[in-house]
Parts: structure tokens; sequence; C-alpha cells
């Protein structure tokens, strides 16, 4: 099977874990949008959703499935998303589609955070792929000084193909942290949100994922956590 095709599968297993007349939390990025075109096709069983993107709330919408304020929502039952990293006790690196902050705002109000990834996003140890932090601009340069001094290489995420820095849904930037091997998720988690400047870093450790669905050759795997 093909990345995609794994991405696919996942997603659509993932509706087996959205709960009727609810309204449903939806991630970003490549696999989310495989989940949303697959949750497209129950539209009519949900009350609506809630997105974690203007991406996301842009797709939902092209379905025809309503996309809620979250000021306007009181619970959310279930949050579907991928990941970047994943480890087997469901703490996750998010980020790479630059949402993690409304990712983690939609994710801690839902009961159940539901992980849809491929294979290859299961490590041992969190920190291979750069771990982005979203900052207030006119923090950048002091954030990166406080996430070099944590062991990690830091670097801002420019827009593709440009010089110019890239800029959140939320007015922010993302710095990306390379080169550090994460032992205490929890740890660098709370560590990381003290630094003030700090939005948000794409450590999902504190509200990690209840259930990953994983995508691997022979089918579609279930870890909870
Ligand atoms: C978006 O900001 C991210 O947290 C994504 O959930 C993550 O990058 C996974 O994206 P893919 O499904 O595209 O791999």
């Amino acid at each position: 099977m093909t990345q995609d095709e794994l991405k696919q599968a996942v997603a659509a297993a993932a509706i087996a874990y959205v709960v009727d007349g609810e309204i449903i939390g939806v991630g970003t990025g490549s696999t989310a949008n495989f989940f949303i075109d697959e949750l497209a096709k129950i539209k009519h069983r949900i009350k609506g959703a809630v997105a974690s993107s203007e991406a996301t709330a842009a797709r939902l919408r092209g379905h025809g499935i309503e996309v809620h304020d979250l000021n306007e929502v009181d619970a959310i039952a279930v949050y579907v998303d991928g990941a970047d990293e994943i480890t087997s006790t469901g703490a996750m690196i998010k980020g790479g589609g630059a949402a993690l902050t409304r990712e983690k705002i939609v994710a801690s109000v839902a009961a159940k955070f539901v992980c849809i990834a491929d294979g290859s996003k299961l490590v041992d140890t969190l920190g291979r792929f750069p771990l982005p932090v979203e900052v207030l601009p006119m923090a950048r340069a002091a954030v990166m000084r406080r996430l070099a001094a944590l062991g990690g290489q830091p670097k801002l995420r420019l827009k593709s193909g440009g010089a110019d820095a890239f800029i959140t849904d939320n007015g922010g930037q993302i710095i990306d942290v390379a080169g550090l091997s994460i032992a205490d998720p929890v740890a660098l988690e709370v560590e990381i949100n003290q630094i003030p400047g700090v939005i948000a870093v794409g450590l999902f450790a504190l509200r990690g994922a209840d259930v990953c669905l994983l995508g691997a050759g022979g089918g579609v795997r279930t870890l909870t956590f």
C-alpha cells in the first residue's frame, strides 16, 4: 500500500469513533483531509464540526458540513487528527502543518482524541521530526535562544519557496527545533510552555491520544492508551 492508501485506510476506520448527533473536532493535514472526505459521507449523522485550522474549516464547508465556533460549543465527543510522530504511550509531535495551537485547543475540549497515522509515524522516542513551536513574532529571537539552551537547533519556518517568515492562522510564527531527543515529553512540554512568547509547543503529551489507528501493510492496527 502507498502512504496515501494507508492514510485513507485509517481515515475510513476513524468513522467508527464518530458519535451520532454530536459535534466532532477535526484536525489538520493530509491524513485529516482524508478523514474529512470520509466524514462527508455520513454528515447527516453529526451536528457539525469544530475545525483546527482555516484550511480544515474550508474543506469541511466545501463538503457541506457545518463548522461551529468553539466558543459556541459546550462539548466535543471526539477529536480526530494526524500526527508527525507518536509513541507507544500516545505522546505526539504535531504541527508540521502549522496548526498546532488550534489543534491543541480543540483536542483539550474533546472527550476522546483519536490519532490517525500511517505506520511510519510510530517512534520509540520523539524528536527526529523537528519540534514545532508557535511564537509571538516579537519574541522569536528570545525564544530561539531559550530553545537552543535546551539542546535543540531552532530554525524559523519560512513560507514555502520564500525568504519571509511563515505566518500561522493566529498571526504567529513557527520555530522548528531539530536535534532534540525527547526522553520526557511531559516535562519538556511544561518547560517550553513556560517560555514567555511561546503560544504553543507541538508536544502533545500532557493531553496525548486516547486511541491511535495506525496504517500498516496488513491493515489498520488499533493502539489504545
Ligand atoms: C498539522 O499542524 C499537524 O499537526 C498534522 O496533524 C501533522 O503534521 C500530520 O500531518 P499529515 O497527516 O499531513 O502527515
